[in-house]
């Protein structure tokens, strides 16, 4: 009985110095300690023992288990320090690395300049409307007294979805759209993008940003006009800009005018930026036509009104000193991350 539980005693230790994981320490728990593991069958066996024999047996046998329990038990705690140190080695960090910073964006030019000019016009009291780009020809250009055939048109060639929608080539098309909806008094601005047929180059693009600005009530006048330019030129090209207005046509204002302001770079002396001008041009603007207010329901002998469009472009290019428009739309980021 010794001698077999000496072999038994042999045979689990080798068994255990192999067991490489838990599973294995399961198995060999449950084929020696086990209900039907190799010490209880010996155990059973003991009733064949004689009477003084049986409590030695039954001493070795106990003896035994508490061996085999101890060493499964120390094997176990090793087999899990190991893995905890595969584990620490594995998920190792290198705090000495160099760490992955967020590139945060910023807001692209046209749309800071943009946003300024809102401030600016909202400070004077005016509201933001908005438009559709995809317009119809009678509120890009008929309302406008752009009839079908007014030679004023080829200098607007746009994208036609239809015979009468197209891609509007001027936020003016939302004065009309307001003055419909909205008897006076009116003091809106339309910031939005506009569309036109032009080739591009440094200082034409397909698509690109107007303000439209539009202010009716009664008494409206142009001294009025010209006081709200004037504070629109200061607040973007500095206190000491000055303001010129040269007659212009433009079918739907009467009169209208070119607004020019003294070049932000010399002062007015002249110089490369306004090609030796000392004026460059920023906006067109006039008094509202009275077949413009007449045609939105409103009455030209009771109200008046001046309307102005501004170029976002042509004003961002001025303040960040960029002499190329098509940067504004090539997505450099190179370029971009300068503003
Ligand atoms: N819509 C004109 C353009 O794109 C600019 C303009 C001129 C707008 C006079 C106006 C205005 O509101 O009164 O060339």
């Amino acid at each position: 009985m010794k001698n077999k539980l000496e072999a038994i005693q042999k045979e689990f230790s080798e068994r255990l110095s192999t067991a490489v994981s838990p599973d294995k320490l399961e198995e060999l728990k449950v084929a020696y300690l086990g209900k039907k593991g190799e010490l209880t069958s010996i155990l059973k066996g003991m009733g064949q023992l004689s009477p003084e024999e049986r409590p030695i047996v039954g001493q070795m046998v106990n003896a035994v288990r508490a061996e085999m329990e101890k060493s499964l038990s120390e094997k176990a705690e090793m087999l899990k320090s190991e893995e905890m140190a595969k584990k620490l080695e594995a998920e190792k960090v290198d705090v000495t690395m160099p760490g992955k910073t967020k590139k945060a964006g910023s807001l692209h030019p046209i749309n800071q300049i943009s946003d300024e000019m809102k401030d600016l016009f909202i400070g004077m009291g005016y509201e933001i409307a908005d438009g559709p780009e995809i317009e119809f020809d009678y509120y890009n250009f008929e309302a406008l007294n752009l009839p079908e055939g007014h030679p004023a048109r080829d200098t607007q060639d746009t994208f036609y979805i239809t015979e009468k929608m197209l891609l509007r080539t001027q936020t003016s098309s939302v004065q009309i759209h307001v003055m419909e909806n909205k008897k006076p008094p009116i003091k809106i601005i339309c910031p939005g993008k506009v569309y036109r047929a032009d080739n591009v180059d440094a200082t034409h693009s397909p698509i690109f940003h107007q303000i439209e600005g539009l202010v009716v009530d009664k008494g409206v006048t142009m001294g009025d006009l010209k006081g709200t330019l004037e504070v629109y030129a200061k607040h973007m090209f500095g206190p000491e800009t000055k303001i010129r207005l040269r007659p212009h046509h433009f079918p739907f204002t009467e009169p209208s005018a070119e607004v020019d302001v003294s070049c932000w770079t010399c002062g007015g002396k002249g110089c490369r930026m306004c090609k030796g001008e000392g004026w460059i041009e920023v906006l067109g603007c006039g008094m509202v036509h009275p077949d413009v207010l007449r045609r939105c329901g409103i009455d030209p002998e009771v109200y008046s009104g001046f309307a102005f469009g501004i170029g976002v472009e042509r004003t961002a290019m001025a303040r960040f000193g960029v002499t190329d428009m098509r940067q504004f739309f090539e997505g450099d980021t190179r370029f971009l991350s300068q503003f």
